[in-house]
């Protein structure tokens, strides 16, 4: 079956599609506590990349942007978080679409260096998003958590996007790259 991806802005998503998504999430995503959302995973999307197999929604990818500095300078940061598929339409290229494509609106955003957090116990490497140009940070970033303290995570992965010279600077600098407040 043919599977179509649109682009939704947040604030044009409708009701349906929004009842949709909340249960691809709550499929997808049950190893990831309600409190660690609440807490950590709090960023405002400014819209979705919907993966539809005839009228369902079966995969969506959240995209974040957000101005942060590094080393004095300013960095446009783009995010894709919360990608998931259906666990019957997995493993074929659904996902691989979604992140492509949303990767493609931040590039039209002028988003410089994308960033994103991974399962890299079970995908070491970042598994699909490697195949996409990402890599993984090998040092801590920091972000500020819903409560403002300052948390510390290790596996996110990096893809320059319009500057490779800021992603360059970002991975081979010693100092922790700071996030912002709330993650994806
Ligand atoms: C990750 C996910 C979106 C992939 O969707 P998909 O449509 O199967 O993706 P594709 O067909 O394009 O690529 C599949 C490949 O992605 C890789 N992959 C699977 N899960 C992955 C993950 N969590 N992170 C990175 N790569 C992953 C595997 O190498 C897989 O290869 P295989 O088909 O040979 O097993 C889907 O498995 C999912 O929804 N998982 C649960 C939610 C989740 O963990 N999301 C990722 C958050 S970072």
């Amino acid at each position: 079956m043919t599977v179509k991806h649109v682009f939704v802005s947040t604030e044009r998503l409708s009701p349906a599609q929004k009842h949709a998504i909340n249960k691809l999430q709550a499929e997808c995503f049950r190893r990831v506590t309600r409190k660690e959302t609440r807490e950590c995973f709090f960023a405002k999307s400014f819209g979705r990349v919907l993966a539809y197999e005839s009228d369902l929604i079966v995969g969506q990818a959240e995209l974040f942007s957000r101005q942060v500095y590094f080393l004095g300078k300013k960095v446009l940061l783009g995010g894709v978080g919360g990608t998931c598929v259906t666990g019957s339409a997995r493993h074929r290229g659904i996902g691989t679409l979604l992140v492509s494509s949303g990767l493609s609106i931040l590039r039209v955003r002028r988003c410089d260096i994308a960033c994103l957090n991974a399962n890299v116990r079970k995908y070491p490497r970042g598994g699909m998003y490697y195949r996409l140009g990402f890599r993984l940070m090998g040092r801590r970033v920091s972000f500020e958590d819903v409560h403002g303290v300052m948390r510390y995570d290790f596996g996110e992965l990096f893809l320059p996007i319009c500057s490779k010279a800021i992603y360059d600077s970002v991975m081979t600098s010693e100092k922790t790259f700071h996030i912002g407040r709330g993650y994806w």
